[in-house]
């Protein structure tokens, strides 16, 4: 099985013209599926988006969302809209709001949004302000002083669903592969070959994922989990223990591209022509 693996081609910022590249250049690598970590689009087109990309690609997609997926929308209506397309079209998979998803004899593929939850780095004393705070209305109409414990909550919610998806794989699995939008680690979050700094973390790193990862990956030693991520456009390779490893994926606004192809046999599970 051969999977296609992209992150942030943030369409919405995309030529029709390039878009139609795009799309054969993912029909020219034949993959099974198509795998997205999340910026898609935006609140507003992100199901068109979907929706064009099911129809032009002869494969199922699975999917989570990034942050720019709920700009110019709340959280809660954009997922519900992501929900209903997703439950009306086979074709489209929202990884969040499934269970794990067997991929081949003791492979399993788990995904979950994340957020940059503000419990990494130094969130007072950051000059940071993303575009979330003016464009999600999760944000926009709620009081500055809130905006922390706001973050610390999407990626709570974000570790408990995970947390369980964990628990539902057979405990026999050997490999899992988990897709996530915003990096789970200090150490998988790269800007030019280098890891972020206190200002960039709390918005950058989802400090409760990283943490229901690293717990995991300490109870089953024999079990190996390699997690795709995107957000910080820059891409990244970071092992933490000796079976937790995360690729971080590379993106340019307008120009949206391949990642990696990701390709399962039985047992065993290769991510090809990484970029970094
Ligand atoms: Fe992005
Ligand atoms: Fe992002």
């Amino acid at each position: 099985m051969r999977i296609a693996w992209i992150t942030d081609p943030h369409l919405n910022h995309v030529s029709s013209r390039d878009w139609d590249q795009w799309s054969d250049c993912i029909a020219s690598t034949q993959p099974d599926a198509l795998l997205i970590t999340g910026d898609v689009s935006e609140g507003d087109d992100v199901v068109l988006q979907l929706r064009r990309i099911a129809d032009s690609v002869a494969a199922p997609v699975y999917f989570v969302l990034g942050n720019h997926d709920f700009y110019q929308s709340s959280i809660a209506r954009t997922r519900q809209n992501v929900i209903a397309a997703s439950r009306e079209l086979d074709a489209l998979n929202y990884l969040t709001d499934l269970g794990p998803i067997p991929l081949a004899e003791g492979i399993f593929l788990v995904g979950e949004d994340g957020w940059g939850d503000a419990t990494i780095g130094n969130f007072e004393d950051s000059f940071i302000q993303l575009n979330d705070f003016k464009l999600i209305d999760d944000f926009r109409e709620t009081s500055a002083d809130l905006w922390k414990a706001k973050l610390n909550q999407l990626g709570a919610d974000s570790a408990a669903r995970l947390q369980a998806k964990l628990d539902a794989v057979p405990v026999d699995a050997t490999h899992i592969l988990v897709a996530t939008h915003v990096p789970p680690f200090r150490e998988s979050c790269w800007y030019e070959g280098k890891t972020t700094d206190d200002n960039w973390a709390p918005f950058f790193v989802c400090g409760r994922i990283g943490q229901t990862l690293v717990e995991f990956c300490q109870h089953c030693p024999d079990c190996k989990t390699t997690v795709i991520c995107g957000h910080t456009h820059h891409d990244g390779i970071a092992t933490l223990l000796e079976n937790l490893t995360v690729y971080t994926g590379a993106a340019v606004y307008g120009s949206p591209g391949i990642e990696a192809v990701i390709e399962i046999t039985a047992n065993q599970l290769r991510i090809q022509n990484h970029r970094h």
